[in-house]
């Protein structure tokens, strides 16, 4: 075939060439190593010296113009908006990572529904504050351990004669004052304070930087069982109907009668025996996670006078519970894991696991 009628062919193709694979493949066809015009060069061998240039020439320059036409129909069909035609179709689609909420605002989410549905209200107060909210109001003196810088991180700066010096708040308590002073002093009060709290502190339970969640609730004639009734909905609706919670006398200054409080093992389900053992011997053994069939949640109790009275609350009309739980440590239980500090170390494989 001569080049006039090669070059109508071609030019005839690429116009219905609509993909970038059948494009590919007129290339192969015409200016691949046994294409068309290669072929062309071959036949010149029998031509004279004279004629062997010239046609030779005009080959080249004839190669030269196709693959600028091959180069413009390719990125034609690549700049189209449907990029699919030139993906083949046939392959498995890619799993595209797709990014979800961190453990910690599941968590965060959760219990603040949980606390929603009877009535509590979400509040976030700073995580910088006074040591007035931080200790003062709480009935903790400033001879209180907890106020040593040891345990406390402190803020540089000039004291404030009523407020005292500014701390990473270490608990959430510090809501509790500030909640009464929002609502004027006027119970009914039923707060769910969820924030960060900063202890010096950096092993498998523990981390300087973790949230808590502290629950307050003051009005007439509020009683341990109302406590009691609440933590039993709060861990029932978190861990499972099953869940029994156990009350420990313990001491804090801001309550009066303070408690811990234990709920059975999410493992062992408050057995105590190491759950998945085989072996009649494996059975008795204790399980790794509880050992004693009770996990401890956090502290609680009967909110001190003093702190009432701090919040301009009288205590011979008005009473209270509050509790303070930390969120990792209730997700931890939950799920059964061991180390607190897979929630910051950002490794995709455990974030994945939620
Ligand atoms: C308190 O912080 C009290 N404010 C709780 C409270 C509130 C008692 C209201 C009574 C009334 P405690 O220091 O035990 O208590 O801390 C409560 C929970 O916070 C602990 O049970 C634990 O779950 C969590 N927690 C404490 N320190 C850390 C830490 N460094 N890392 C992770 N979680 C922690």
């Amino acid at each position: 075939m001569d080049i006039q009628s090669l070059q109508k062919k071609i030019s005839e193709e690429l116009t219905n060439a609509s993909t970038i694979q059948s494009v590919s493949e007129l290339e192969l066809t015409y200016l691949g190593r046994n294409g068309a015009i290669n072929e062309l060069l071959k036949g010149i061998k029998n031509l004279s010296l004279e004629e062997k240039k010239t046609a030779g020439k005009n080959i080249n320059s004839f190669k030269t113009f196709i693959a600028a036409e091959i180069k413009k129909a390719k990125e034609i069909l690549y700049s189209r908006e449907d990029r699919t035609l030139g993906v083949d179709a046939t392959l498995p689609p890619s799993a595209d990572e797709s990014g979800s909420l961190h453990p910690i605002t599941i968590a965060v989410n959760e219990i603040t529904e949980i606390f929603n549905k009877i009535g509590f209200i979400r509040m976030s107060y700073p995580e910088v504050d006074w040591e007035y909210y931080a200790f003062e109001t709480l009935n903790m003196p400033v001879t209180h351990a907890a106020r040593d810088d040891f345990e406390t991180t402190f803020l540089s700066g000039s004291a404030d004669k009523k407020m005292g010096k500014m701390v990473l708040t270490p608990h959430t308590s510090n809501g509790q004052v500030r909640e009464m002073e929002r609502l004027k002093s006027t119970p009914p009060v039923r707060m769910i304070n969820i924030g960060k709290c900063y202890r010096p502190n950096w092993d498998a339970t523990h981390t300087p930087m973790f949230h808590q969640f502290e629950g307050l609730c003051v009005d007439k004639e509020i009683t341990i069982s109302n406590l009691k009734g609440t933590l039993d909905y709060f861990v029932r609706s978190y861990f499972g109907e099953n869940t029994e919670v156990r009350l420990r006398p313990h001491h804090f200054q801001f309550t009066e009668p303070s408690f811990e409080v234990d709920i059975t093992c999410t493992v062992c389900k408050g057995t105590a025996l190491a759950p998945l053992a085989t072996s009649q011997v494996a059975r008795q053994a204790k399980c790794k996670i509880c050992k004693s069939g009770w996990l401890e949640l956090g502290g609680t109790g009967m909110v001190h006078p003093n702190v009432l009275k701090a919040g301009g609350i009288d205590p011979s009309l008005y009473s209270g519970w509050a509790f303070g739980f930390g969120i990792e440590r209730v997700n931890m239980m939950k799920y059964g894991i061991d180390d607190i500090r897979n929630y910051y170390t950002g490794d995709i494989r455990f974030l994945n696991l939620f």
